[in-house]
């Protein structure tokens, strides 16, 4: 649980391994958001967290399931595009496919939503309460081929622990 003053600061260790850091990340997130059921303060604090712990990103953020389209939730990051119909864009796909969306070169996908014209590379894992779609995590990165299996295995993880803090009936709609 929390601190209720915040007095214990987010900390991570520097670590070099990428499955090391996901599972490091996994614990220290899923501590964060443990004790607090507000959805839009984990949503925003998990972004925060995930920003900050990977390496490489410009944007770290959440869209949420709002009838047939996807509406911006809370991120790290220059500010984005608000509406994305599902089946639009990387995010769109990702939804409209119930799957990760792995992009090694944002300028090779078709229909890519340009938020941040620095993006090169994109990750898209949707996040699920009970099978049922709450939203997906996107993670944006300056660097061509940013992300691999590992990112998006480590990924599916911290989606995983999100989606179990976040009350459904408040996310999604
Ligand atoms: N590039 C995304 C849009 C969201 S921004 O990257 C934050 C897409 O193609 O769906």
């Amino acid at each position: 649980m929390h601190d209720p003053e915040c007095a214990a600061p987010w900390t991570m260790k520097q670590q070099t391994d990428k499955p090391a850091l996901y599972d490091e990340l996994a614990l220290a997130l899923d501590a964060l958001l443990t004790g607090e059921t507000d959805a839009v303060a984990n949503a925003a604090n998990a972004a925060a967290a995930i920003y900050h712990a990977l390496p490489s990103l410009n944007w770290a953020g959440f869209y949420f399931v709002r009838g047939q389209e996807l509406v911006l939730g809370p991120f790290q990051g220059r500010p984005a595009c608000v509406r994305i119909p599902f089946g639009a864009g990387v995010c769109g796909t990702a939804a409209l496919r119930r799957q990760p969306v792995l992009v090694p070169d944002v300028a090779a996908f078709p229909g890519h939503i340009a938020c941040d014209t620095a993006s090169r590379s994109e990750l898209v894992v949707p996040l699920f309460a009970n099978g049922r779609l709450l939203g997906v995590l996107d993670l944006d990165s300056p660097e061509l081929g940013r992300f691999d299996a590992v990112d998006q295995a480590g990924c599916e993880m911290l989606a995983g622990i999100v989606a179990r803090h976040l009350r459904a009936d408040v996310i999604a709609s």
